[in-house]
């Protein structure tokens, strides 16, 4: 028998997701069409022995009630329950206090998966490396690049064996570029962990400091590695966190273009008469889409109202753009900051322009290299 935990975190938290969370909670965000977690839950119907699913927060309980109807019946394979805590316990806090619900039945192992992240979620792959190395915790590991790597949970591995052999949690300069994914399966025995960790908190505080948050990360991982205990499974699929509005974009074409190398049936298909379909897209039945429109393809990168000079190159998710009106071929001109500024993106020869940077209405001089964005300006 498995379970399953989806740390589903609370209001106060998501900040960075505003605008969007101010209409919909993170967790329940459509991407790909449905409810965001509705991606972990279905990875998780695909585990045979798994009966049970607990989304632990401090949301109100009337905001997940819906969604939490919506994925029994979506998901008949196993029960989802919401469990609510009384305050953000931390990530570690909430499992234990809700560690009688989950041990009921005696499982055997269960997952713990946070929700703001995006993947392919190698769950079955992960249960058979639990039962090979037989340790107390398989962590989802990837890797990410190294200027970036310390956002996040840095794991040091053997990489003969995979046991964890150092964990330090958004450390301050390079360690490895091997990070935690946030996506766990645990022994039952890791209640005992938190117990002790539980109880070497108490013992740090001062008289009266309640004891308010115990973290996974640093309170239980980072004293479990080095011990044999701890086991990486690395994936080298797509992976990306949904912290930023904006990253939801990102998320929701990783998503888009899974489904597409699935084949899934819920993608459009081109038909005669109807929209030209390029790529991965969903059309949702309540909209109507005339049948003259283009849909699609998600390029990585968009190119509007500008010129490009030679052998230049735009990185992957850029933007470039100007705001000319399609039908004026006048051009406007913008001052900002007293800086003259035309309403298009001109590139000189050999820009080059770096990944996921918006460039509006500039004007570029030759062989420059933008590794910032930039708007209404002359780049010299
Ligand atoms: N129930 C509950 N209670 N959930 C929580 C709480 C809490 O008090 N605090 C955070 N969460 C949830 C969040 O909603 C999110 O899904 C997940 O736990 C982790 O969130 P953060 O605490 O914001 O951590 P992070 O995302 O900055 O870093 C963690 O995840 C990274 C991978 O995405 C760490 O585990 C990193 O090591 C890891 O690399
Ligand atoms: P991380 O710290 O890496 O999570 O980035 P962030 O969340 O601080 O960055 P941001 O919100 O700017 O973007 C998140 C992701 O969304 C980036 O990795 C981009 O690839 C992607 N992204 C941002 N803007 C766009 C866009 O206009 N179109 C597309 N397709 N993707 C975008």
């Amino acid at each position: 028998l498995y379970k399953a935990v989806i740390l589903v975190g609370g209001p106060s938290r998501g900040t960075r997701f505003r605008p969007l969370s101010l209409n919909c909670p993170k967790p329940l965000f459509p991407i790909a069409n449905q409810p965001f977690i509705f991606h972990h839950l279905s990875a998780l119907s695909k585990v045979d022995e798994l009966r049970e699913v607990f989304l632990i927060g401090f949301f109100e309980d009337s905001v997940m009630r819906q969604v939490i109807d919506e994925a029994n019946r979506h998901f008949p394979q196993f029960t989802v329950r919401y469990l609510r805590e009384y305050q953000a316990l931390g990530t570690a806090g909430g499992l234990y206090h809700f560690r009688d619900e989950i041990l009921r039945g005696q499982p055997d192992r269960f997952f713990v998966l946070h929700a703001d992240v995006c993947c392919s979620f190698p769950l079955n792959a992960m249960m058979r490396s639990h039962r090979e190395h037989q340790g107390l915790c398989t962590i989802l590991g990837t890797k990410v690049d190294r200027e970036v790597a310390n956002r996040y949970g840095c794991l040091v591995e053997n990489p003969a064996t995979h046991e964890v052999l150092h964990y330090a949690e958004k450390p301050e300069g390079f360690i490895s570029d091997l990070i935690n994914c946030g996506v766990y399966l645990f022994d039952c025995t890791v209640f005992g962990e938190i117990k002790k960790a539980r109880e070497l908190r108490r013992e740090q505080l001062t008289p009266g400091e309640p004891l308010e948050q115990l973290r996974l990360e640093q309170d239980i991982l980072q004293p479990l590695a080095g011990n044999q205990r701890l086991f990486v499974y690395e994936t080298v699929d797509f992976w990306h966190q949904l912290k930023t509005a904006s990253s939801s974009v990102l998320v929701n074409s990783l998503y888009l273009q899974e489904m597409k190398r699935a084949g899934s049936p819920l993608l459009a298909r081109p038909y005669d008469d109807g929209p030209e379909i390029v790529g991965a897209v969903i059309i949702d039945p309540t909209a109507t889409v005339d049948p003259t429109a283009k849909l699609g393809p998600n390029e990585h990168a968009c190119v509007l109202y500008s010129v490009i000079g030679w052998r230049s190159r735009i990185g992957a998710w850029a933007r470039i753009e100007g705001d000319s009106a399609p039908n004026s071929l006048a051009q406007r001109v913008i001052t900002e900051n007293g800086v003259k500024v035309q309403s298009s993106a001109i590139l000189g020869e050999q820009v080059t322009v770096g990944d996921e940077l918006v460039i509006r209405n500039c004007i570029v001089l030759p062989h420059k290299e933008l590794k910032n964005s930039f708007k209404n300006e002359i780049l010299m």
